[in-house]
């Protein structure tokens, strides 16, 4: 079984994907409620990709918004990458397949040696896939089924592959995400616990976790980067207060708090609107 791998977190490049329109009208979101601010959810994807680029250094590739696609900015759900292999995925979506169009190319210029999702029974969205640097966890949930879990473990061999079931909410990183080497953010809520001790029993590898009061504020992006060290994107305090302590606590950590308060409100979280890419690991 692989170790952790040594470059867990060191990234170079983000794909990410313009706002559009319809995303206010047309997004798929799970619970009804209240409407979406376009203006804002667009300056919130505007911030997110400020910090990418001006804070982090990242090369960033923004892929055009679509109109035809209202959910395109979660880019998460077309790729996983790992080291130089990019899986294009098949989303459990109908409405978002094309998505993957785009993604395929970028993909594609930077280089990345793409395999495609193309069995008609497999699904799979990348915001169910968990990446811990030594195993994946794919949860299986209403985007993403065992055939998309099983051909995920073909195409990335070097690494076990288990899976979790998603018993609320859309996607498995709904409640969870890395928050740094062996470090698992999780929620509170009973079935994100549930989910975690299924994680712990299915694996060879002790991970510390780090609990939050609020399950969206458990999806975080970490990063490891060059003169920057340990970098978490987390939300705000103005977003989930108690969960904002939680990270606020952590040392050695970049800490950089990012709003999500609008794309929230069609299941997007702050995993969802990036795929991160390290080109060093290619060279
Ligand atoms: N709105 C995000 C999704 O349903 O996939």
């Amino acid at each position: 079984m692989a170790g952790l791998k040594a470059d867990f977190g060191h990234y170079t490049h983000a794909i990410v994907r313009g706002i559009p329109a319809s995303l206010a009208e047309n997004a798929l979101r799970t619970h009804a409620g209240e409407e979406v601010d376009l203006a804002e959810a667009q300056r919130e994807e505007e911030a997110y990709v400020e910090v990418l680029r001006a804070k982090l250094g990242l090369e960033v590739v923004e892929l055009p918004a679509d109109e035809s696609l209202p959910d395109c900015v979660f880019v998460e759900d077309a790729a996983v990458v790992c080291g130089d292999t990019a899986l294009i995925t098949r989303t459990g979506a109908e409405s978002r397949r094309r998505e993957t169009e785009e993604m395929k190319a970028a993909l594609k210029d930077l280089n990345l040696n793409l395999v495609e999702m193309t069995d008609e029974n497999a699904t799979l969205d990348g915001g169910d896939v968990l990446f811990t640097g030594q195993e994946f966890f794919v949860g299986l949930s209403k985007r993403t089924n065992q055939r998309g879990a099983e051909i995920l473990a073909d195409v990335f061999k070097d690494y076990a592959v288990s899976t979790v079931p998603v018993l609320e909410g859309l996607h498995l990183k709904g409640f969870c995400s890395m928050g740094g080497p062996g470090l698992i953010v999780i929620g509170s809520s009973e079935p994100a616990q549930k989910a975690l001790k299924i994680m712990q029993q299915m694996s060879d590898h002790r991970y510390d976790k780090l609990t939050v009061p609020d399950d969206a504020a458990a999806n975080c992006v970490y990063m490891n980067l060059p003169n920057k060290g340990h970098v978490l994107l987390h939300c705000t305090p103005e977003q989930y207060p108690e969960s904002a302590k939680v990270f606020e606590k952590l040392k050695d950590y970049m800490l950089i708090p990012v709003s999500n308060l609008e794309k929230v409100k069609v299941d997007g979280a702050l995993t969802c609107c990036s795929v991160l890419i390290n080109k060093k690991a290619n060279v």
